[in-house]
């Protein structure tokens, strides 16, 4: 087969060549398009368009499989641990045992925060959502923590720092915002065991830690901890483009995993169940009302840019929220309604047309609720994992030869040249404003 592409504009002819990856996907490469043809590429949404070259994440959106660094997701919920496969996205291998203790000993080191971080938690209105303040801090941290730019052994600690503190901030704010005394990391716990003892231990109730509900956390952040080229790491990448420093980068991928449609649908897929268990609407209702065009009402944990199968993180997220249950014998309301929303879903010939399945989101909230996390904490429990993906990226990016600032084309659609018209000539009724405007 060809290795390019031919572009026939009126009687010119352009060869584009062809990039092909290890899977066997295909890209046209346009990245002298517009110095060869005078055009640009238009793609809303860039649901068509490749963004860069990565060896982190596989995904293949037709069959649904997953893939970090080669390993299927299956395996790695099965058999790692969410620190593990930490390492793993950012360091491209499997820790050694030694590799693993010093990143352990690294994560304990970094995993306290600037005592004077916490008059920052303060100022914040006591209804802030969690996913503003985390962004807010994290970005803050740059101002505590200064480093040395390109100084390898400075990115390591700037990398662990991170992991380890964003968690530590995660849980400090939910302490905070309920007025309790913040726990403090130990050093003799791992990672979701402190994340678990920071949240829930109270010097009136110590925090017991289930070996299950932390292998439940470990697998919801693993997870979640990357999925290539979505919104959050697209902002990674671009805001990091500009040289701007690793804090400030993952603050705006944390601003923009908060929309709905991206990592904040896990706490509008409970609000919905909530709903629906309320009597406010039927299971029938939200169909009907996700497939009606004049309704912007959307099913929430359903559909996906990639997936147009069942997502594959979806599967072990059921499979490991059924055992939870089981494991803790509870009877959550939501449950039912959610499996009645997912099988009416399943056989509409809407959501099969759209290719529409149910996605991660879906049943991640009733696993984070069966662990004791508040709603409000949801989409920073996915910012949480998702950490580690953002950091790979962001590495891989600066590390790219070919890496140029992010700075897209557009095609003008405004006005044609126009001169400037003077106030008085504009036309509309003319007023004295007595108060002094400012220039
Ligand atoms: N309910 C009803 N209709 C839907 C849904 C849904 N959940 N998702 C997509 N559609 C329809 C949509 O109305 C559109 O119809 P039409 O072409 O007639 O206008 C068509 O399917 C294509 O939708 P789209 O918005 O162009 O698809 P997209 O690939 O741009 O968006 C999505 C993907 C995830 C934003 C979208 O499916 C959605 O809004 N889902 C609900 C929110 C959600 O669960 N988000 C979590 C995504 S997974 C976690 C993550 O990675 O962030």
């Amino acid at each position: 087969m060809s290795d390019s592409v031919t572009l026939k504009w009126g009687d010119k002819t352009f060869e584009l060549p062809l990039i092909e990856g290890t899977e066997g996907e295909k890209a046209i490469d346009i990245s002298k398009l517009r110095q060869t043809t005078g055009l640009v590429t238009m793609d809303p949404g860039f649901a068509n368009t490749g963004s860069c070259q990565s060896a982190i994440t596989f995904m293949d959106g037709e069959k649904g499989i997953l893939r970090y660094r080669g390993y299927p997701i299956e395996q790695l919920a099965e058999h790692s641990t969410f620190r593990e496969v930490a390492y793993l996205l950012i360091h491209g291998k499997l820790p050694t045992a030694k590799e693993i203790t010093r990143f352990s000993v690294l994560l304990n080191d970094h995993s306290l925060v600037h005592e004077d971080m916490r008059t920052f938690f303060e100022s914040f209105p006591r209804q802030s959502h969690p996913m503003g303040i985390l962004s807010s801090m994290v970005n803050a941290l740059k101002s505590f923590y200064p480093y040395l730019e390109g100084a390898e052994e400075e990115i390591e600690s700037t990398v662990t720092r991170l992991i380890s503190k964003v968690r530590t901030l995660a849980a400090m704010s939910y302490k905070i915002s309920r007025g309790h005394l913040v726990v403090y990391p130990r050093p003799d716990l791992s990672y979701c065991e402190n994340f678990l003892n920071m949240m829930f231990d109270s010097p009136v109730r110590p925090y017991e830690i289930d070996p299950d509900i932390v292998q439940a956390l470990s697998v919801f952040l693993i997870l979640h901890a990357d999925h290539e080229q979505n919104c959050s790491t697209s902002a990674v990448r671009v805001v990091g483009s500009g040289r701007v420093n690793l804090y400030a980068a993952i603050s705006a991928g944390i601003a923009a995993l908060w929309g709905p449609l991206h990592g904040g649908a896990n706490q509008k897929v409970i609000e919905m169940l909530t709903d629906i268990a309320n009597g406010r609407m039927t299971v029938k209702e939200a169909v009907h009302r996700a497939k009606d065009k004049e309704d912007p009402f959307r099913l929430m944990g359903f559909g996906h840019r990639v997936y147009k199968t069942y997502d594959p993180r979806t599967r072990i997220m059921k499979k490991m929220y059924d055992k939870l249950l089981n494991k803790l014998r509870i009877k959550d309301p939501l449950l039912n309604i959610a499996a009645e929303l997912e099988e009416i879903a399943l056989k509409d010939p809407y959501f099969i047309d759209y290719h529409l399945y149910p996605n991660v989101d879906f049943y991640s909230g009733m696993v984070l609720r069966t662990i004791g996390i508040p709603t409000s904490m949801f989409t920073v429990m996915f910012a949480i994992g998702r950490l580690p993906g953002w950091i790979a990226q962001w590495k891989e990016s600066m590390d790219d030869p070919n890496w140029r600032i992010s700075r897209p084309r557009q095609v003008y659609t405004g006005s044609a040249l126009r001169d400037y018209v003077p106030m008085e000539d504009r036309g509309g009724e003319h007023k004295t404003i007595p108060l002094r405007q400012s220039a």
